[in-house]
């Protein structure tokens, strides 16, 4: 597997800027509700899920100049020390081979959210670089062969790829954008446990609970489920005192896990709840990273 990005310094137009740094952000991504409706002969699952997007989250960091390079920086850093073929680069290669030509590229990859999580860092830092790459060859973000390409790397990359609201069918990389619920206040909290998706996916009963509930992106976050919820804290209990301790937040409006966690949510009806509710885990529980935020 690459350790660098691609790229051709003699395939690329001498005139482009080599003083050029891109910083994309690459925010977290929630399932505010997630229904798991059947298997799939392919070992996937279908799904009915609402994604949506908070205001922080990694980071890249990419200098069109010169070398080809990648590292990884930031407070999570550690998490992916060692590991090859990182999403980033195998989404600039395949953009490469698929879309369009890149030129070298030396990318930072900003590692603020924990890793293997259910709020897709991997997959937001995959999109951010889909959309950088698509913004260096000048073609829209949202053109079918990126969506493709986003879609072969991950069943949530075409969502991070949108950053926008919406339901997810499918593996979750067929999109409906939803409206409401941008600006509330959000606080993210993770145990410190790293949970694999698979393992959470094959632990699923096989139950179709029902489908996700109609209309706007605040009656879905009420009124829905995380049905990945029961198999993940059969891997990982610690999830029901997570949810237990942000239940028990005053000013809390929705609790519950997002992905196949084991990173649980609340949202709030104000900021001055989440802040305190922020000061309240902190205190009780230490060892556990949160994150204050907004939906957007
Ligand atoms: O698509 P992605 O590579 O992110 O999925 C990781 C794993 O999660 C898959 O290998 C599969 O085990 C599980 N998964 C699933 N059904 C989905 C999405 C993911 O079973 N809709």
């Amino acid at each position: 597997m690459a350790k660098t990005p691609p790229g051709s310094r003699a395939s690329w137009p001498t005139d482009w800027p080599t003083d050029v740094t891109i910083v994309e952000r690459a925010p977290a991504k929630l399932n505010l509700a997630l229904h798991v409706r059947a298997r799939r002969e392919d070992g996937y699952h279908e799904l009915e899920t609402l994604f949506a997007f908070v205001e922080d989250g990694d980071e890249l960091r990419v200098d069109v100049a010169g070398e080809a390079g990648f590292t990884v920086t930031g407070p999570f850093a550690a998490g992916l020390a060692g590991e090859g073929g990182n999403l980033v680069l195998r989404a600039a290669a395949a953009f490469a081979r698929d879309v369009a030509p890149l030129p070298p590229l030396s990318i930072d990859l900003v590692k603020r959210l924990p890793v293997a999580s259910g709020i897709g860092g991997g997959s937001s830092d995959a999109a951010a670089m889909l959309r950088v790459a698509s913004r260096i060859a000048g073609i829209p973000a949202d053109d079918r062969r990126v969506h493709a390409v986003a879609a072969a790397l991950g069943s949530d990359v075409p969502a991070c790829l949108t950053g926008r609201t919406a339901l997810g069918i499918g593996r979750g990389e067929v999109l409906r954008p939803v409206s409401g619920l941008a600006g509330t206040p959000v606080l993210l909290v993770n145990p410190n446990v790293a949970v694999s998706t698979a393992r959470v996916f094959a632990a699923w009963d096989g139950v179709d609970r029902g489908a996700i509930p109609e209309g706007d992106a605040w009656s879905i976050a009420r009124d829905g489920r995380n049905d990945l919820a029961v198999p993940a804290k059969l891997i990982a209990p610690v999830i029901g005192e997570v949810i237990d301790a942000l239940d028990r937040l005053d000013g809390v409006t929705v609790v519950r896990m997002s992905g196949s966690g084991a990173t649980c949510f609340a949202l709030f009806d104000a900021g001055a709840a989440r802040e305190a509710g922020a000061a309240a885990i902190r205190g009780a529980y230490p060892g556990w990273w949160c994150l204050e935020t907004v939906l957007t």
